[in-house]
């Protein structure tokens, strides 16, 4: 078991970049109502065949050269499903992958969120050419930042900027 949430968001979402994608959305939410906390990633990446798809839910499965073993996915589907919650993963070849996790916030092995902040601060900025959709909603405090828009805003600044990786910081602090 990975110990936190965001370790489980670095992992998916790097699976997203190694895939090719240009665009990726995160989203964290958590609805009060059903206790249910759910993570959403989704990618235009290249995608998986049905058989692939099968496999890579299977932690002796992966395309990665020189290894047997894949865990990323195996370790969130598994994290999710022994809190009382669910695993979806939906892709096509060509067209992209979401994946999807949620997690019974009542449940005592419920990992703690970890530094989504960092999470999401190192993924903007070490991946410039892709643009990320994050959402966070959990326990009142909210962020809706689509880097594309951002990046329209900064015209030549690039998103990896000294002064922009600053106000990147900030504004996650005052919405995390
Ligand atoms: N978003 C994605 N788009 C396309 N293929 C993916 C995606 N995510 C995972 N895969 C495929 O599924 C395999 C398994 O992913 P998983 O994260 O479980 O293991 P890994 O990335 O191979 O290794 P590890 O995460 O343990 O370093 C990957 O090697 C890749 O072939
Ligand atoms: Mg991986």
């Amino acid at each position: 078991m990975m110990e936190d949430i965001a370790s489980h968001i670095m992992d998916i979402v790097m699976n997203s970049v190694t895939a090719g994608a240009k665009r990726i959305g995160i989203a964290v939410e958590k609805d009060p109502r059903t206790a249910t906390l759910s993570l959403t990633v989704t990618d235009d990446g290249v995608g998986m065949d049905p058989e692939t798809v099968r496999k890579v839910q299977d932690p002796f499965f992966s395309t990665k050269t020189g290894r047997k073993v894949g865990l990323g996915i195996p370790l969130l589907k598994g994290t999710a499903e022994t809190t009382g919650g669910g695993f979806e993963l939906t892709s096509a070849k060509g067209a992209g992958t979401t994946i999807r996790a949620t997690f019974d916030c009542r449940h005592p092995d419920l990992p703690p969120l970890g530094n989504i902040r960092d999470t999401f601060l190192v993924l903007v900025v070490s991946h410039p050419d892709v643009d990320f959709d994050l959402r966070y909603s959990v326990d009142g405090r909210m962020l809706e930042l689509d880097t594309k828009e951002l990046k329209r805003e900064l015209v030549d600044v690039p998103v990896n900027h000294p002064e922009v990786i600053g106000f990147l910081g900030k504004y996650l602090d005052e919405h995390l």
